[in-house]
């Protein structure tokens, strides 16, 4: 198949090179910022006395029905149309003729293309911002409900010390947090306009750049008209904070898929979010969770994917950056997928308090007999040392620390007393992590106050 081109070729486009050359599949989500680029972009014309106020109105009129076709699923792109642009100005053009013949004017597909994503991303952050917030309110209620609920805190996934569920619960809020401030840092990087750049260097037109930047909500225009088309770093912007946000929900899908085990028992997973076997008939699959795992390394495939189509490349503008779109679309979609179901993942899931109980086992409290000996004045190595022993000698007689009776602590040191006893309960323990940032109660309903305060600051903000 051929079709219509420009003067400049004696020849059609071979179907092969069509195919492979349509940035359709990649760009056409981007039609209704298109359609708002152009609008913009036609009044400027206008204002620098390249369009008549007729030529304007029938742009306008013309732009919003094929706005409305789209919409309305009457106006689908074909293969010649490479890329949304060119289906919109064709329609556009069928429509109305000759004004649309002169919209292009004073642009190029470069600088077209780069402020379409600008806008378009914008709003896909301001989106998944409020999702992430939305994660961020049932954390917190669900942390709210916890923060005596005792369960063990892990280092090497070895039970290490006393926690509460709230408090682990919280680290993934404050994770979000930071993922938050990284992703209004990329919307804040889609503000720049790169219209009036041209197809490299700039116009021959005196459009007021301002005026559209003003218009579509952009907070400044960029400087150089180089830089306008060939640089993707708000993209990358975007898609670190996306690859970031994906790390952090497979840690919290880790720990769902791990705490869902018969071994750990620690929560049931609502069947919602769970699936079965083909042969299996009693399984219940963490399917939910491991595929809030998966998320990450895709995010950080899209993040590399778009680095790797930079790396190198000359100014300016190279087709080569038509495939931003794959790698920042995948990332959308991605996060578009994920963020629900991550929602109701932990809406619904059923903590098990009495398994996180039962793992507090009877060696948690060693750390605490060794701070109990400091407070008694011994010197934390030696206290370290000498609640070792203490450990060693219960675990090779099959006894828990606490039944160690006071005469035996000490022979091992005079400082030993009472005391000692009340450390081996786990609630105790929990309250005694009383730093600031630690795990006792008081200071977790500290944190949690400090939390709803962050959410409802950065929504404000
Ligand atoms: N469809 C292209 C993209 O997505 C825009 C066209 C750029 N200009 C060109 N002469 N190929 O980046």
């Amino acid at each position: 198949m051929t079709v219509a081109r420009s003067g400049r070729f004696a020849e059609g486009r071979a179907p092969s090179f069509i195919t492979l050359n349509s940035s359709l599949a990649l760009d056409w989500r981007l039609w209704r910022e298109d359609i708002e680029g152009s609008t913009a972009h036609a009044r400027a014309l206008r204002g620098a006395g390249v369009l008549s106020a007729q030529e304007l109105e029938a742009i306008e009129t013309g732009l919003a029905a094929v706005g409305r076709e789209i919409e309305a699923g009457e106006f689908v792109p074909g293969d010649a149309d490479e890329d949304v642009h060119m289906a919109v100005e064709r329609r556009l053009t069928e429509l109305i003729g000759d004004a649309g013949a002169r919209l292009h004017t004073a642009r190029s597909r470069n600088d077209q293309v780069v402020t379409d994503v600008r806008l378009h991303l914008r709003r896909v952050v301001e989106r998944q911002d409020a999702a992430l917030a939305g994660l961020q309110r049932v954390l917190l209620e669900r942390a709210g409900d916890h923060v005596t609920t005792v369960m063990p805190a892990y280092t090497h996934l070895q039970r290490a010390q006393v926690t509460s569920l709230a408090q682990h619960l919280l680290a993934y809020f404050w994770m979000l947090d930071r993922d938050r401030e990284r992703l209004a840092a990329a919307r804040e990087a889609c503000l720049e306009l790169p219209l009036g750049a041209g197809a490299a260097v700039g116009l021959d037109f005196d459009v007021d750049r301002q005026a559209v930047a003003g218009e579509l909500g952009f907070a400044r225009v960029a400087e150089n008209s180089l830089d306008a088309v060939a640089s993707r770093d708000f993209v990358v912007d975007y898609l670190a904070a996306a690859a970031q946000i994906g790390t952090h929900l497979s840690r919290l899908g880790g720990e769902l898929v791990l705490w869902a085990t018969s071994e750990f028992g620690f929560v049931r997973l609502p069947d919602a979010f769970s699936g079965g076997s083909s042969i299996m008939p009693q399984k219940k699959n963490p399917d939910a969770a491991e595929l809030m795992r998966a998320a990450a390394p895709r995010l950080a495939a899209d993040l590399g994917g778009l680095l790797g189509v930079l790396h190198g490349l000359p100014l300016a503008y190279n087709t080569d950056l038509r495939e931003d779109k794959r790698y920042l679309f995948d990332a959308v979609d991605c996060l578009d997928a994920i963020l629900p179901v991550v929602a109701g993942l932990l809406e619904g899931v059923v903590f098990d308090k009495a398994r996180m109980a039962a793992a507090c086992d009877p060696y948690l409290a060693a750390t605490d007999v060794a701070d109990y000996l400091v407070e008694k004045g011994v010197p934390f190595r030696e206290a370290h040392h000498l609640t070792g022993a203490l450990v060693r000698r219960c675990l090779d007689a099959g006894e828990p620390l606490v039944q160690v009776p006071l005469d035996e602590l000490r022979t091992l040191s005079p400082v030993f007393d009472d005391g000692y006893y009340a450390l081996h309960d786990a609630a105790a323990q929990l309250a005694r992590k009383a730093s600031r940032g630690g795990s006792s109660p008081a200071r977790v309903r500290e944190q949690l106050e400090l939390a709803h305060a962050a959410l409802e600051a950065r929504l404000a903000g």
